[in-house]
């Protein structure tokens, strides 16, 4: 490079400083982490009152959930945190019995219980994770569901970009939780709760981007993402 032409390339990064000592660039090497407050894991003994509730159909509506999913009968579902397995018969029943549904936990205790819901329906199976990693089998998922877990989920950015691994081409990630701010007849559990906002810009952050959403959970959002 001729030395008046290196001279106007460089001139930009010197900025007004009279001495000639070189400024270094700022480099960004990884996205910013997101500050916000997580929750502690569900304890499986309060899952007969809060997750099997009497009223949890009225205000969950899971047939409607599964409607506006369209979950095509045939594919692979995972149910990432599925907890007492509330949502494993619709589930099951949508993919129907050419379809499979992984009923994933984290937390054993809930494991017995789980294990004797999902022998009922052929095409559920259980798989046991961990908070990080959920051990799916690879590039085997069309549709991950979130339901009511995401505020529970430490370095949810994370956890996000890890589920690529798991997902075949346009696979979509569904994310239901509790927003605090939003008004219902079902109000979000005490410190069971996360910004909506939130979960977007981390998902994001993690290559998921927003391609619907649904307004019929009063309290919970219901994010449908790819
Ligand atoms: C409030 S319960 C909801 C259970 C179920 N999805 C439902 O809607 O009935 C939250 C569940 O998420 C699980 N969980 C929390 N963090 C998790 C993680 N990182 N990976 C998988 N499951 C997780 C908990 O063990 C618990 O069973």
């Amino acid at each position: 490079m001729k030395p008046l032409l290196l001279l106007l390339c460089l001139f930009p990064f010197c900025g007004c400083r009279s001495h000639s000592a070189p400024v270094a660039p700022v480099v960004v090497t990884h996205a910013p982490v997101l500050s916000r407050p997580v929750s502690p894991l569900f304890n499986p003994v309060l899952s007969d009152t809060l997750l099997e509730g009497k009223n949890r159909d009225w205000w969950q509506k899971p047939q409607q959930i599964i409607t506006a999913l369209k979950l095509k009968p045939g594919s692979t579902v995972a149910d990432i945190g599925t907890g007492s397995g509330y949502f494993l018969p619709y589930l099951s029943r949508a993919v129907g019995a050419k379809g499979t549904v992984y009923a994933e936990e984290v937390q054993e205790d809930f494991l017995s219980p789980l294990q004797r819901r999902a022998d009922q329906f052929k095409n559920v199976r259980l798989v046991l994770g961990t908070e990080t990693d959920p051990k799916l089998p690879f590039l085997s998922t069309d549709t991950f569901v979130l339901m009511t877990v995401y505020h529970e989920v430490k370095q949810g950015t994370e956890f996000l970009r890890g589920l690529h691994r798991f997902a075949k081409p346009n696979a979509q990630l569904v994310i239901i939780d509790f927003d605090a701010k939003r008004k219902g007849s079902h109000p979000a559990p005490e410190g069971h709760a996360i910004s909506e906002e939130a979960v977007v810009q981390e998902a994001k952050m993690a290559g998921w981007t927003l391609k619907k959403r649904f307004e019929f959970l009063g309290t919970q959002f219901f994010l449908v993402l790819e």
